[in-house]
């Protein structure tokens, strides 16, 4: 166990955790936007940026990277560390201000409005969807791509999204709404990705269950008979 103080409370914290587990563990709360279990920590957000200090030194990391060590001495709510924050999310919320998420996090931190004005999509590059897609679902279907004003998520080439199965992991987790999904007359739609699916059929009830490609997809990954889906959840009890 490493010995760590965070806000002047003594703390332990196994090897390998990073800052922001022993701080959750130890019900000490961090903002944190991109990082979510499940998925590889990528430090993307910067809402969890604390003050760390070594001897007369100190400086921002971010707490969803960053590594327990022993006598570690973390403040999370410095005012270095406040300021850095606010400045991330005024301007997550310049980027995307109708996004329920982001303008909760922006009120927690003091900011109800922002004049800033960042043109273009939703999307703040957190990389959920893009990690959800290629570290759960197992399909890599989407990518970051591009650099600086440029960055975007999207498939491979910017064409179609070949490889995704329609499972709408990416929707689910998206933070503000940006990829949008639809399910109408049988067919699943996302439109971020410009892909189609055709639904399957309870063969019970007839209501719809999932693209029918989602379930060939976990039928070979998890090894369940792809019959298996031909009833719903409800129809299976
Ligand atoms: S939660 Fe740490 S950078 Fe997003």
């Amino acid at each position: 166990m490493l010995n760590i103080t965070i806000n002047d409370r003594k703390l332990q914290a196994p090897e390998g955790w990073t800052i922001l587990q022993a701080a959750r563990e130890h019900g000490i709360s961090i903002p944190a936007l991109c990082d979510s279990e499940g998925v590889e920590p990528y430090g993307a957000c910067r809402l969890c940026m604390v003050e760390i200090k070594h001897g007369n030194r100190s400086r921002l990391v971010a707490s969803c990277l960053y590594p327990a060590e022993e006598g570690l001495v973390v403040e999370t709510d410095s005012e270095r560390a406040l300021a850095a924050r606010k400045v991330t999310a005024e301007l997550m919320l310049a980027r995307s201000p109708h996004a329920k998420k982001v303008q909760d996090i922006a009120a927690a931190l003091g900011i109800k409005h922002t004049d800033l004005v960042i043109k273009g999509t939703d999307c703040i590059l957190c990389a959920l969807c893009v990690r959800t897609c290629r570290e759960v679902v197992g399909a890599s279907a989407i990518s970051l791509s591009n650099r600086g004003v440029e960055r975007e998520v999207a498939p491979p080439l910017g064409e179609t999204a070949h490889d995704c199965i329609g499972c709408g992991s990416c929707v689910y987790v998206c933070p503000t709404n940006f990829i949008k999904m639809d399910d109408v007359d049988g067919v699943r739609k996302i439109h971020n990705w410009k892909v189609e699916f055709k639904m399957k059929k309870c063969k019970v009830c007839g209501n719809y269950i999932a693209p029918e490609k989602q379930l060939e997809h976990f039928s070979k990954k998890l090894g369940i008979p792809l019959d298996f889906f031909d009833t719903c959840t409800t129809c299976r009890k």
